[in-house]
């Protein structure tokens, strides 16, 4: 099934599509050809040439883009997702250039084009251009990441604090949600101001245009000991938000087993990779990262990830990738395409996704007008006779919102800069058809 609109393009001018695709795009391949640039030292020879090598393809795939070329075959690198790059782009693409292809659909090919570049080296196999930003980025949320290990602390020893299980659901399933904005001034705070708590719980409630934690959890809560998966979106602080849920998840006995799906290879600047995951568990243990910490600090955050690491060895959490995550498609044909993936997502009792990405994807990366219903907007993945149960968790960073009541979008204005400002979000349920 295909959705009956037309998909983001940009071709568009008034899009961030455009934006994106004009300015930001040739941004962040630069930012990767600095990193390999700091990199190069005159020891190892061949591995400099080979980086001045990738440098120069990287410059090339810039000015493929700026001049707005045709779109090309991406180089065999041995991964076995090029059949079906090379098959889409043939079906589908052929002769589009950047800007007339879709925009869900170049976009992709980028990072596919990158990752290519950088496989088919003997030395830069295994780099990760977007590593140095995902590092740094880490480094400066140290307040909040330490506020919320001594906040799961709280409500996982029930002695010391009475709250309810819904109260507690929607709490962290906001954290998880704000986790995934590029600003995290809007996460509520935690702190011992009670005010300054309800305050900042309100004014990031209020961006929230659709709500659906109240279904969310009445379905969940029905369960005991289910399974939900997070298809992940970025690494860093994002992923630190989406594990205290999981912890909490586990702890409230609701569920027994986490699903945690990674991408197979550098995504989208900072999605998640397995190396990314265990970067995380590694810097939240050591002991000079965070160089201010003080030791109730780095005691109460080594404590937490050996319970999370517990998680791992005794397979409440499951780390998993599919090739599904990292491909072309839309989750429209989730099912189609990848139907071993989708048979086994069949036996979670929630699936979610996180970021806007996903978002993207969940909804076909289309113009829909923003008061189409979320599950006319998901197509299959509601009206399927196996449709999922799914919650999306997304900050709003692309031209597109669906869901909404008549009336939202005229209130935040003619400009459209709210859609993808980052600072708007939606939590989306759909039941499924379990
Ligand atoms: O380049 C723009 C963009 O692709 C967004 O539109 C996209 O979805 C976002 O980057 C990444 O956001 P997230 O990490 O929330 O998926
Ligand atoms: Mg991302």
């Amino acid at each position: 099934a295909n959705p009956p609109r037309p998909a983001l393009r940009a071709a568009d001018k008034e899009t961030f599509a455009h934006f994106t695709a004009r300015h930001r795009w040739r941004d962040i391949i630069k930012k990767a050809i600095d990193n390999i640039c700091d990199l190069l030292n005159s020891s190892d020879i061949d591995k400099n040439e080979e980086g001045k090598k990738i440098m120069t393809s990287m410059e090339e795939l810039i000015n493929q883009i700026q001049r707005n070329d045709q779109l090309i075959q991406i180089e065999d690198d041995g991964r076995s997702d090029i059949v079906i790059w090379t098959n889409v782009l043939n079906t589908y693409f052929k002769d589009e250039n950047w800007f007339t292809a879709t925009w869900l659909f170049a976009e992709s090919y980028l990072y596919r084009r990158i990752i290519s570049i950088i496989t088919n080296t003997k030395h830069w196999k295994n780099y990760d251009p977007y590593f140095r930003q995902k590092e740094e980025a880490f480094k400066f949320s140290f307040t909040e990441i330490f506020e919320f290990s001594k906040r799961i602390d709280e409500l996982i020893s029930s002695s010391k604090i009475k709250i309810d299980d819904n109260i507690i659901f929607y709490e962290l399933a906001q954290i998880s949600l704000w986790g995934n904005a590029t600003d995290l001034s809007m996460l509520p705070n935690f702190g011992n101001d009670d005010n300054i708590e309800t305050k900042r719980f309100e004014e990031s409630k209020k961006n929230i245009l659709v709500n659906d934690l109240e279904k969310a959890w009445k379905w969940l809560s029905k369960f005991s000991n289910a399974r939900v998966d997070f298809v992940l979106d970025n690494a860093g602080f994002e992923l630190y938000s989406d594990l205290i849920f999981s912890d909490w998840l586990i702890q409230s006995g609701y569920v027994s087993e986490v699903y945690l799906h990674v991408k197979s290879f550098p995504w989208f600047v900072s999605d998640t990779t397995l190396d990314d995951f265990d970067w995380l568990l590694k810097t939240l243990k050591s002991n000079d990262f965070f160089s201010s910490a003080s030791e109730i600090e780095k005691s109460t955050l080594k404590k937490l990830v050996d319970r999370w690491e517990s998680y791992i060895t005794n397979s409440k959490w499951i780390i998993t990738s599919d090739f599904f995550w990292t491909s072309p498609y839309s989750f429209w044909h989730l099912e189609e395409k990848a139907p071993e993936l989708y048979i086994d997502l069949c036996k979670s009792h929630l699936v979610i996704f996180k970021g806007d990405l996903n978002y993207r994807k969940l909804v076909y990366d289309c113009k829909w007008e923003t008061t189409t219903p979320f599950k006319e907007a998901i197509g299959p993945l509601a009206n399927s006779k196996n449709a999922l149960p799914l919650l999306s968790l997304r900050t709003g960073k692309s031209d597109l919102f669906v869901g909404l009541d008549e009336g939202v979008e005229e209130r935040l204005g003619p400009d459209k800069s709210w859609m993808y400002s980052g600072k708007y979000a939606v939590i989306q349920f759909s039941e499924g058809n379990k």
